[in-house]
C-alpha cells in the first residue's frame, strides 16, 4: 500500500525537516512543497556534503524521485533558478525531475521591495522577515492582482500585466514609502530570459500527484517554515504569509484531506526562533548561549542568529491539534547532552502567558551523537523522550541523533 505522508515544523520553523525529508526520501518517489517560498532554508548533509535548499523540495539528492512545487509556493523565478545552477554545480541532476505547478504566485523584485520597505517602516514593531518578498507576493494573490507561472507563456499579456500592477505598486512605493519605483519595460526585460529557462518544468502538479496515486506510489509533503508561523494558527502578526499547517498541504498541492495517511511533526529538543514576536521559554543565559552554539543556531536563509530557549509542550501540544499529527520527530537532541538539567514548559503563569512554569529533568551528560536504537541512549534522555510522548499523548517515532542523513533512531517506519 502506498503511503501519502507529510512533514511539517511543529515550532517556529528550523525544525530539522530538511534532513528528515531527505532521510525518508529513500522510500518515496515524490516530494512536494506546497507554501512558503525561498524564506525556508533546508539543510541537508550526506557524507562531508552539505547542501541548503530553498525552493527545490529536499528530495532532490535522491535519484528518480521526482520533485514538485505545488500552487501554494510562492515562486521567485530568480531564486528557483540560483538554486538550479547551485544544483549543477554539484553535478545533481534534476531536469525530467523537478516540476512546478502553474498556478504558483511568481515573487517579482518589487514584492522584495515593498517587504523590505515595510519593515523598515514599522521600525521597532517589524517582523524581522526574511525581507525575501513573500508576504507582498502573496497579498497580491489573495488580492487577485499577482501574477502567476502560467501568466510567463503569453508576453504580451504579462507585459500588460506588470504594467498595471506597478501603476499600483509604484505608486505605493513611491508616495507611502518614499522608495525607488520600477520600470515596468526593465522588469520585463530581466525577467524574460529567467521565464524561458523556467518554461519546461511546468505542469499540472495535483494532476501529477493524482497519477502518483494511481500508481501506488509514496509521497512526502515537505512543510516550510512550522506551526507557530502559521497566518491564522501561528503567533499573530509575527508569522510567515502561508498555512504552514498540515491543512495547507491539501490546499496548496491540489489533493484531498482524505489522500493524507500520516503526519509527522518535526520538533527540536528545545525550541529556536528566528526573526521577531513572543517566545515564552526563551533563555537570555549562559544556558542560551550554549544552545545557540552547540546547535549552530544561525538562520540557513538570513544567516541571522536564532533565539533559543527551554522545550515548550503547552505549545507543542497545540501543534499536535492543529496538525492532527500522527507522530513527532525529535531532533538535536544530541545538543542536550552536556546539560545537567533540563527544563520543559508545562504550563504558563495565570496571569502571564510569557511566564512559563517548568519541570525539570535529569541531564545525561554523554553523547548521544549518533546513536541508531532507543535502548542505547542514556536513561535520563530515554526519560525525557518518554516524558515529552506522555506530555503530548502522541509517539516520538523518530529521533534524530546528528545532522547527517543517516543519524537517527527509527522507533516506526513511516512507509512500510
Ligand atoms: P529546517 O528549516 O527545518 O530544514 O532546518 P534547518 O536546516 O534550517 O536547521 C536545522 C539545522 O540543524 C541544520 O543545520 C541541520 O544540519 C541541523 N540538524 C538537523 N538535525 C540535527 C540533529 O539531530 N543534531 C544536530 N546537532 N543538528 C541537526
Ligand atoms: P524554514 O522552512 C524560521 C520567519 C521569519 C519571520 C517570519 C516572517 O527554514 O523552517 P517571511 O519572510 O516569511 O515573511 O518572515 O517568519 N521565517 C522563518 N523562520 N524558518 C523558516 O523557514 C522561516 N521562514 C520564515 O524569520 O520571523
Ligand atoms: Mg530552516
Amino acid at each position: 500500500m502506498s503511503k501519502a505522508v507529510i512533514v511539517l515544523g511543529a515550532q517556529w520553523g528550523d525544525e530539522g525537516k530538511g534532513k528528515i525529508v531527505d532521510m525518508l526520501t529513500e522510500h518515496s518517489d515524490a516530494v512536494v512543497r506546497f507554501q512558503g517560498g525561498h524564506n525556508a532554508g533546508h539543510t541537508i548533509i550526506v557524507g562531508d556534503n552539505k547542501v541548503v535548499l530553498h525552493l527545490i523540495p529536499s528530495g532532490i539528492l535522491h535519484e528518480n524521485v521526482e520533485c514538485l512545487i505545488g500552487n501554494g509556493v510562492v515562486l521567485s523565478p530568480e531564486a528557483l533558478l540560483e538554486e538550479m545552477q547551485m544544483l549543477q554545480e554539484k553535478e545533481i541532476d534534476f531536469e525530467d525531475r523537478l516540476k512546478i505547478s502553474s498556478s504558483c504566485p511568481l515573487i517579482l523584485p518589487y514584492h522584495v521591495a515593498l517587504d523590505q520597505a515595510r519593515e523598515k517602516k514599522l521600525g521597532k514593531q517589524a517582523i524581522g522577515t526574511t525581507g525575501r518578498g513573500i508576504g507582498p507576493a502573496y497579498e497580491d494573490k489573495v488580492s487577485r492582482r499577482g501574477l502567476r507561472v502560467t501568466d510567463i507563456f503569453d508576453t504580451q499579456q504579462l507585459s500588460n500585466k506588470i504594467e498595471s500592477i506597478l501603476d499600483y505598486h509604484n505608486f505605493v512605493l513611491k508616495n507611502y514609502y518614499n522608495s525607488e519605483v520600477f520600470d515596468p519595460n526593465s522588469v520585463l526585460h530581466d525577467l524574460l530570459p529567467m521565464l524561458e529557462k523556467m518554461k519546461p518544468f511546468v505542469c499540472d502538479v495535483s494532476e501529477r500527484l493524482q497519477e502518483f496515486k494511481f500508481l501506488d506510489k509514496n509521497i512526502l509533503f515537505e512543510g516550510a517554515q512550522g506551526s507557530f508561523l502559521d497566518i491564522d494558527h501561528g503567533t499573530y502578526p509575527f508569522v510567515t504569509s502561508s498555512n504552514t499547517v498540515a491543512g495547507g498541504a491539501c490546499v496548496g498541492a491540489g489533493i484531498g484531506p482524505k489522500d493524507i495517511d500520516y503526519v509527522l511533526g518535526v520538533a527540536k529538543a528545545y525550541t529556536t526562533r528566528v526573526g521577531e514576536g513572543p517566545f515564552p521559554t526563551e533563555l537570555f543565559d549562559e544556558t542560551g548561549k550554549m544552545l545557540s552554539t552547540k546547535g549552530n543556531e544561525f538562520g540557513a536563509t538570513t544567516g541571522r542568529p536564532r533565539r533559543c530557549g527551554w522545550l515548550d509542550v503547552v505549545a507543542l501540544s497545540k501543534a499536535v491539534r492543529v496538525n492532527g499529527l500522527d507522530a513527532i520527530c525529535l531532533t538535536k537532541i544530541d545538543v542536550l547532552d552536556e546539560l545537567e538539567s533540563i527544563k520543559v514548559c508545562i504550563d504558563y503563569d495565570e496571569d502571564n502567558a510569557m511566564k512559563p512554569k517548568y519541570v525539570e529533568y535529569e541531564g545525561w551528560c554523554e553523547s548521544t551523537l549518533n546513536i541508531q536504537e532507543f535502548d542505547q541512549l542514556p536513561e535520563a534522555a530515554q526519560s525525557y523522550i518518554k516524558a515529552i510522548e506522555n506530555y503530548l499523548g502522541i509517539p516520538i517515532d523518530i529521533i534524530s541523533t546528528g545532522p547527517k542523513r543517516n543519524q537517527n533512531i527509527i522507533r516506526k517506519e513511516v512507509f512500510s
